[in-house]
């Protein structure tokens, strides 16, 4: 069956605070979704709330992978349905070898007793390490300690090519890269593309999108998404930033913050 995620009506808050104030989003498989905005209108939190971070609270709404909402499964079994988040500032684990971190995600996935042989995994561990232009010494580092911002999202994205998603979510994904580590992270997603995966591309910046060409591009502001287009609305917010949106739409403060 080829994907299909429906987000309904999301609201969300944090310590009380309403965030996320009713997002709609359809994304079918095949496609790559963009969702561009300012700081602090609620990209992160979006995908915070989708992954399930027990920080954020749904308050109304749904979020249907295939049919299932995954807003009422917990955070495992979110990742089992298929749903996955390359985080925008990725936690660091002292202790816990990235090579061990990513088996047991790999596992974690699968029924018991169908774990993945350590020869398998190695094997293609060191497959998408090498298409990634990652070190091979990354695998025996600790999780993310002392990597620089742009060997995270790079290591993120070899957890993505290891998980297989049905919905990949990549918040700033392109922050901290260098334009040869953009090229290769975006070499991933394309060759990722598939009709049974999603994609939700957070970015701030067009320059992803000038080697990632998404098929919608949504603009978030004040906790929803106010306007939707094809790839040249993100051309558009290159050249013109994103006044003349807040002017059509007489929003004077895009933050969440103070609405
Ligand atoms: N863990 C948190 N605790 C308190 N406030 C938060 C937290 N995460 C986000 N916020 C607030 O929610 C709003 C939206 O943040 P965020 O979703 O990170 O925006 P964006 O990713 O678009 O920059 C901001 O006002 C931010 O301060
Ligand atoms: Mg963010």
């Amino acid at each position: 069956m080829a994907t299909q995620f429906v987000i309904d009506g999301l609201k969300a808050q944090i310590e009380g605070k309403e965030i996320l104030k009713g997002i709609n989003l359809e994304i079918k498989g095949g496609e790559i979704h963009a969702i561009m905005g300012p700081n602090g209108t609620g990209k992160s939190t979006l995908a915070s709330a989708l992954m399930g971070h027990p920080k954020y609270e749904v308050t109304e709404g749904t979020a249907s992978l295939n049919g299932e909402n995954v807003l009422e499964m917990g955070v495992d079994e979110r990742a089992r349905a298929g749903m996955f988040l390359a985080m925008q500032y990725p936690s660091e684990i002292s202790g816990v070898t990235n090579s061990d971190f990513l088996r047991s995600a790999i596992n974690a996935r699968r029924e018991e007793g169908s774990e993945i042989s350590l020869i398998k995994f190695i094997r293609q561990m060191e497959k998408e390490m090498k298409t990634l232009e990652m070190n091979p010494e990354f695998a025996h580092r600790y999780l993310n300690e002392g990597f620089s911002g742009g060997e995270k999202k790079r290591n993120e994205i070899l957890q993505m090519k290891l998980l297989d998603p049905k919905i990949a979510i990549l918040d700033e994904v392109d922050s901290g890269l260098d334009i040869d580590a953009l090229r290769i992270v975006a070499g991933a997603v394309n060759e990722m593309r598939s009709d049974d995966r999603g994609f939700l591309i957070i970015t701030h910046y067009q320059r992803l999108l000038d080697y990632i060409t998404p098929d919608f591009v949504h603009v978030m502001m004040q906790g929803r998404i106010v306007k939707s287009g094809g790839p040249e609305l993100a051309h558009r917010l290159e050249k013109d930033g994103y006044d003349w949106i807040k002017d059509e739409l007489g929003i004077v403060d895009e933050t969440v913050g103070q609405n």
